[in-house]
């Protein structure tokens, strides 16, 4: 059995990394960077130095610590990250292992993220990623100079106005989703840039396919708040940003594609200081059953338990104020293999 091996997001879960709020600091990036991205309200915490509040990692850390239980009595194998001093690194956090690496198969692929705040954010993986390596798993670092100029430098995409030129190769591995063994479904967004696309292929090799979205989202920055897979031919998507139609002609064409609730507005603290409230859709899918969902998004676990699923209500408000939710808040390393017709 391989170490490593997850290639969809929705078979069995065996495996997992759940990230940790240790430290967590607003990412100090380009003031253009934070307004292509960031909600308006908030724009004046991302400040060099500058933590979340105390009160919201700790509660955000006793929800991934919940979230980590669960997963484990359901006979899931939960790794957590490192703890890493971020301030002194000016770095973000490792609350988002999706962001940072991609598992595919057997490979463990690192990406080449925009963002300066996360240059090192592979501190906190790295005695995991080492112990995989040793043991059998294919690793593909980034090898990109990630001291490189992105905002200023190189030509420009048509179409939407990317804050992020083509000075290096640049995407998040948040921006892409994982339909089988051979395809992979993602966007161009302020954070990926079509050398980041190329990048990506590249490592991934012939016989996996990129196909790109084309989603309606000027803040677009990663796509697990626009799609989510729950099992093969069945996805939720978020009908602000894509509609069945833009999906026609991609590998979600004539899947069962339903559109997931509009959020709810936040009830009150903690903020969602980096995200839309369409993380609602950032979900965990565990098992054929079993869907990790936010507690107070109750909408969503009906419309999960009319789909077949047990949704597994979970208090994750706080985890969402540093900037995702159960899919961005974890890494699959292990799921049962299948047959997929993608
Ligand atoms: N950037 C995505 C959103 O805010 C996660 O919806």
């Amino acid at each position: 059995m391989a170490v490593v091996d997850a290639c969809d997001e929705w078979s069995p879960l065996r495996e997992v990394v759940v990230g940790t709020a240790y430290g967590a600091m607003f990412p100090d990036e380009d003031r253009r960077m934070i307004e292509a991205t960031m909600p308006r309200e908030h724009w004046d915490e991302f400040r060099p130095g500058h933590p979340f509040p105390v009160w919201i990692t700790e509660a955000a850390e006793q929800e991934l610590q919940a979230v980590a239980e669960l997963l484990e009595s359901m006979g899931c194998r939960v790794h957590r990250p490192k703890r890493v001093p971020w301030e002194g690194l000016g770095g973000y956090c490792a609350t988002m292992p999706r962001d940072s690496l991609v598992v595919m198969g057997d490979r463990i692929i690192e990406a080449p993220m925009a963002w300066r705040s996360r240059q090192h954010e592979l501190l906190a993986y790295w005695p995991l990623i080492q112990q995989w390596r040793q043991a059998g798993a294919r690793w593909l670092p980034a090898d990109v100079d990630l001291g490189m100029e992105l905002l200023d430098a190189g030509p420009r995409e048509p179409g939407p106005r990317w804050v992020i030129g083509e000075g290096r190769p640049a995407w998040d591995a948040a921006d892409f989703l994982r339909l089988g063994p051979r395809t992979v479904v993602g966007q161009l967004s302020h954070v990926t840039n079509r050398s980041g696309i190329d990048h990506l292929r590249a490592r991934l090799g012939p016989d996996i396919q990129v196909h790109l979205l084309q989603p309606d989202d000027p803040h677009a920055m990663h796509i697990d708040a626009t799609l989510c897979p729950l099992r093969e031919g069945l996805a939720l998507y978020n009908p602000d940003r894509i509609t069945p139609d833009t999906m026609r002609g991609t590998p979600l064409d004539g899947w069962e594609l339903v559109p997931a609730p509009r959020p709810e507005p936040n009830a009150g603290p903690p903020p969602r200081y980096m995200t839309s409230a369409w993380l609602s859709i950032n979900l965990l899918v565990v098992d054929d059953q079993h869907v990790l969902v936010e507690a107070q998004d109750e909408k969503l676990q009906t419309l999960l338990t009319s789909l077949g699923f047990t949704p597994l209500p979970s208090p994750f408000r706080n985890v969402q104020a540093l900037g995702g939710s159960f899919h961005c808040a974890t890494l699959d390393i292990r799921r049962d293999r299948r047959t997929w017709t993608t």
